[in-house]
């Protein structure tokens, strides 16, 4: 007997109630739009299904917004602005503070709600809280520290003033691979700044921005200051925001080709943009690395999350003496990572997002293996959307996984000759995000670094976000940069003001 509506809803709602008794705070769980202070249904009230990637079971039914909740939120957002930007930044960043111990109060449940939703293990969800929590004590101090200049004057009687204000109402997409970290590297400067938001979480992961839109309610932050917007078409809210003339900025994380296109609906109305695009990122190991380093630190940039972040070794570039030892190593501590539900208590790594992510990893292994390259481990998809971490060798530039985002756990490798080679292939893309390598030779240190053509290089070391430096790309990997003194600078306008006759 096919399912009825009133069957479906029977079965979410008792799934509900279950996933609730697993939460210390079931009212994390929310389902609406965030909009003025008020967490309203769609309209007509049409509803989505979260999935849960480990298990896919659906999670809950979120509210599918669309154009019209777009305008209402940007509405929203626009009235909120005056009361907001009159308050002073210390006002501003004690909310931001009481917000940020309000999320790290509620670790465990925002954890299990994210793991859930996105996948990864319970460890790094926590992990990823916690980084998203520093990015909000960043920025409320950060806040306070917006200066101006007075200029001195090339002519007698004037007096030249710099000040900084907000952009005003502020659209962010956020992407399903850091569903908390990624709305607080948004949200924290352009709150502080006093500018207010629209937030539009990836339809993957909206569970994890919703309790965090319910804490920072609880925090005292006012109604209309954030708003989140939750729709299973992106397109459709994408499209209201980038369109407004109210909307003054917006802010994008995920692809590349998503970031071209929202680029250019921008153009119109002019709009500040930030983006934080895809990434290619060689990780090269020359001959004189301490080895188990740099395993250690291949495996952290390849497998963390999977595999699914923007700044994961997307290609390893091994100098020839050290190769057979780093391939060994590597395939060695990869063969011993524990796949597996991100709610238990062992796994390092969890599935991949969906069903359409597992299948771009199998046909990017598939590709390679065809054109010549050979599996050291792994190589395989497993039930659900779980693909084996896998090591690949004899890389070369003609496979797609030499020239491809992975997002994936797959290391794929070539072995190199000399330092210019390696300088030439690794900067041969047209990305630029994150740039990794490993060797001791402190001359060399320094050229490699300044060679790299990528806004972010990592040198004996695997993993180097932090809320106190600057995150970005160069080339086709983005524009701006986030976290960091610099991360608030979108957000900002900058006002010459020229006073004479007093
Ligand atoms: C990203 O993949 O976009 C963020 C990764 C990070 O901040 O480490």
């Amino acid at each position: 007997m096919p399912a009825t509506l009133s069957h479906i809803n029977l079965f979410f709602w008792l799934y509900h109630l279950f996933s609730m008794l697993n939460l210390k705070d079931a009212a994390l769980l929310r389902h609406q739009a965030f909009i003025n202070g008020v967490w309203v249904s769609a309209h007509p009230a049409h509803t989505f299904p979260v999935i849960n990637p480990a298990t896919q079971e659906p999670i809950a039914l979120v509210a599918d917004c669309a154009e019209e909740e777009t305008r209402q939120a940007i509405l929203a957002a626009q009235a909120a602005l005056p009361n907001w930007r009159s308050k002073t930044a210390l006002y501003r960043a004690q909310l931001l503070l009481r917000w940020r111990d309000l999320i790290l109060e509620n670790l465990d449940d925002l954890a299990y709600l994210l793991t859930l939703e996105q996948g990864k293990p319970l460890t790094e969800a926590k992990a990823e809280i916690k980084y998203g929590a520093s990015f909000i004590d960043w920025f409320a101090a950060e806040g306070q520290r917006i200066y101006g200049d007075i200029i001195p004057a090339q002519t007698p009687g004037l007096r030249l003033l710099v000040t900084k204000q907000p952009v005003g109402v502020v659209g962010a997409i956020t992407p399903w691979n850091f569903p908390v970290a990624m709305v607080t590297r948004k949200v924290a400067p352009a709150l502080a700044a006093a500018c207010t938001v629209i937030l539009k979480p990836s339809e993957e992961t909206p569970l994890s921005a919703l309790a965090l839109a319910e804490l920072a309610h609880r925090a005292g932050i006012p109604s209309g200051v954030l708003n989140v917007v939750t729709g299973k078409n992106p397109e459709a809210i994408g499209k209201t925001l980038t369109e407004s003339p109210l909307v003054r900025k917006l802010s994008f994380t995920g692809s590349t080709a998503v970031g071209k296109h929202l680029l250019q609906q921008c153009a119109n109305t002019v709009k500040k943009v930030s983006l934080e695009l895809g990434g290619n990122a060689p990780f090269i190991v020359f001959d004189d690395a301490d080895l188990d380093d740099a395993v250690q630190g291949a495996i952290q940039s390849k497998f963390r999350n999977a595999g699914q972040t923007c700044v994961c070794a997307n290609r390893f570039f091994v100098q020839k003496n050290i190769y057979p030892a780093f391939l060994e190593k590597l395939t060695e501590s990869a063969r011993q990572l524990k796949l597996g539900d991100g709610c238990e208590p062992n796994t390092q790594i969890g599935p991949l997002i969906n069903q359409k992510a597992l299948l771009k990893i199998t046909n990017l292994v598939s590709d390679a293996t065809q054109k010549g390259a050979k599996i050291h481990t792994g190589g395989n998809p497993l039930t659900g959307f779980f693909f084996e971490p896998t090591v690949l060798s004899d890389i070369t530039s003609d496979m797609e996984i030499y020239n491809t985002e992975i997002f994936g756990p797959v290391a794929a490798i070539s072995v190199f000759d000399t330092e210019a080679d390696v300088i030439q292939r690794a900067n041969d893309t047209t990305y630029g995000l994150a740039a990794y390598f490993y060797g001791r030779d402190i001359g060399r240190v320094f050229r490699v670094a300044e060679a790299l053509e990528y806004g972010m290089v990592g040198v004996n070391i695997g993993v180097i976000g932090t809320a106190a430096a600057p995150f970005g790309g160069m080339k086709e990997s983005g524009i701006g940069r986030e976290g960091s003194k610099y991360g608030i600078d979108g957000f900002l306008e900058i006002k010459y003001t020229c006073i004479a006759g007093v």
